[in-house]
């Protein structure tokens, strides 16, 4: 059996992906989460979850305007562990939290719109998590560039979901939201553009540049 071969970069991601939740499992098993381990753990997965969806969403910018190629293939990695970061928050609000009573889960949902944002954006999340293998891709042709758009959506879901977790002091999911709002307006055709104009402008060289450089 032949192990997967990871450049540098790519086992960088890996790691850094990983940390919170061994920081997290460790903190739990030792005692050292705060006096309310739960909330805490939420917090921690949700704020991980954002972090890893915000870093996939950077990933396709830093290859248009700044010719980062090996953040692509970092891409799928990163909207993969935001997902299982989102799960196993979900899996603690549901089950730890709510005991797994659904009754009382969807009297929440009814209730509280960050719940019901936080759902729309998890469920968004779920088909983009499994749709993510080549195999998948290639069944899709066309249509998987489509479906996978929806993590922008997704994106701005979580925003949202965290502005009102916070009520009042909502200076960190804006900040957050910035960030969101930034790397999907880089996106925009225009801006791309002309992205790809200044980096062939920087990339030719100048006249007589050759001969200053020897
Ligand atoms: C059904 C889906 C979800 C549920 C039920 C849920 C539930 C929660 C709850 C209960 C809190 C803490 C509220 C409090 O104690 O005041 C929270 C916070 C948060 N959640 Fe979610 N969530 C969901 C989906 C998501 C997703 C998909 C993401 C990100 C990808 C996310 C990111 C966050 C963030 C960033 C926070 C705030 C963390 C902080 O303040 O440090 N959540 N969520």
């Amino acid at each position: 059996m032949s192990l997967p071969k990871f450049s540098p970069f790519q086992l960088a991601v890996h790691v850094a992906a990983l940390a919170p939740l061994a920081v997290l499992v460790i903190a739990w098993q030792t005692g050292n989460l705060s006096v309310n381990p739960i909330q805490d753990a939420t917090f921690r997965t949700g704020k991980t979850a954002l972090a890893l969806l915000t870093a996939s969403l950077a990933c396709t910018p830093a290859n248009t305007l700044f010719g980062f190629r090996p953040a692509l293939k970092a891409r799928r990695a990163l909207g993969l562990y935001a997902f299982l970061y989102a799960a196993i928050h979900f899996s603690i609000f549901i089950g730890l939290d709510y005991g797994f009573d659904l009754r009382l889960v969807a009297l929440e949902l009814a209730e509280k719109r960050y719940i019901l944002v936080g759902a729309a954006a998890l469920l968004i999340l779920l088909p983009l998590a499994i749709t993510s293998t080549k195999g998948w891709q290639r069944r899709l042709g066309k249509s998987w560039k489509k479906l996978h758009r929806w993590v922008y959506l997704a994106g701005v879901l979580v925003i949202f979901h965290y502005i009102w977790v916070q009520k009042a002091d909502i200076g960190q999911p804006l900040v957050w939201g910035a960030l969101v709002g930034i790397l999907l307006l880089l996106r925009a055709p225009a801006i791309r553009k002309r992205a790809a104009g200044w980096r062939a402008a920087i990339g030719k060289p100048r006249r007589g540049s050759s001969r200053q450089a020897g």
